[in-house]
């Protein structure tokens, strides 16, 4: 595509000598000269490629190498943002073509110093990190990482920061303390520092493919018809105790698609995503 920018002025003699500039689309500068009187002039061609803009957005993801953060990882390539991603091992577990495009960073978010290079340009924060174990390892890992993730982030100037924190489930809060008390700390911390561009993801059990070694396990084949049959039984989940179990599970391509979203979209709103705020988003064109 060719397109012609000419500019035509007709200067008067009275005038004192003007230079005129002006910046093209590409950044490059144009001058011109009021000297050359009643000449009609063409500032510049500028020649445009059929090619796309670079992206301007650029988002870090935390744990991209995870059951989630690949999902996020891949939906937004496919949304033309520029994608890290951070953790410990600081590379794919996916073999796919697509993780290629992705800047592959290692960090440990329990020791600051290790990644705080990786936060440099970034407009937007997803984090995936999180895991189960020990109740103080499950604090560490979903409350204190994701706590100074936020804090850094804040610090940095990122404009949004998504969590994929996890639903109540009544009885099983008590089972894993570690792993809800750590959620919600993260969650207070995002709120606080985030009270414009801070949303908060709560899924209950996610389906989708899920990688392990070299195996594609596909979690939907349970998930599906469950999530199929639980988002109608949203009553029963105010049952205490054992009605928050009935929460629908939902696809973690829906999970990445509203994370996504809620990370480049300036107007979704912030704070607490349920699982029927995600099914609702992720249809939503
Ligand atoms: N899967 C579900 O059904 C489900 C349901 C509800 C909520 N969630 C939440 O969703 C989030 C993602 O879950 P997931 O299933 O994708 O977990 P996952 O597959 O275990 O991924 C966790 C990611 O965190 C990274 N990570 C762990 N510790 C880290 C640290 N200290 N510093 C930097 N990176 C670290 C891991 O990479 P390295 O090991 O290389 O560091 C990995 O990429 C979690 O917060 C989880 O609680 C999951």
């Amino acid at each position: 595509m060719k397109t012609t920018v000419s500019h035509l002025f007709h200067s008067r003699s009275s005038l004192p000598r003007l230079h005129v500039m002006a910046t093209s689309r590409h950044g490059r500068l144009l001058t011109t000269d009021s000297s050359k009187v009643d000449e009609p002039f063409k500032v510049e061609e500028a020649e445009t490629k059929d090619v796309p803009p670079p992206p301007t957005e650029k988002l870090l993801v935390l744990g991209g190498n995870g059951f989630v953060g690949s999902h996020v990882c891949k939906e937004a390539l496919d949304r033309g943002l520029s994608v890290s991603s951070l953790s410990r091992s600081g590379r794919s577990s996916v073999q796919d073509s697509w993780a290629n495009s992705v800047v592959w960073h290692q960090g440990n978010l329990l020791s600051p110093d290790s990644w705080k290079d990786a936060l440099n340009g970034v407009t937007a924060v997803i984090s995936c990190v999180g895991g189960f174990g020990s109740n103080s390892h499950m604090y560490k890992i979903n409350g204190t990482a994701n706590i100074n993730a936020v804090r850094a982030a804040a610090e940095q100037g990122v404009k949004r920061f998504i969590y994929i924190s996890a639903a109540d489930f009544g009885l099983v809060n008590y089972l894993l303390k570690g792993y809800y008390e750590g959620k919600r700390a993260a969650e207070t911390e995002l709120l606080t520092r985030f009270p414009y561009g801070g949303v908060i993801l709560r899924p209950g059990f996610m389906h989708g493919t899920r990688q392990v070694g070299s195996v594609k396990v596909p979690l939907g084949v349970i998930g599906s018809p469950l999530e199929m049959v639980l988002q109608y039984a949203k009553p029963l989940t105010q049952v205490p105790l054992v009605g928050p179990l009935l929460t629908p599970p939902v696809s973690v391509t829906s999970i990445a698609k509203v994370a996504v979203r809620a990370a480049t979209d300036l107007v979704f709103p912030p704070g607490i995503v349920d699982v029927y705020g995600i099914q609702r988003y992720s249809q939503a064109k």
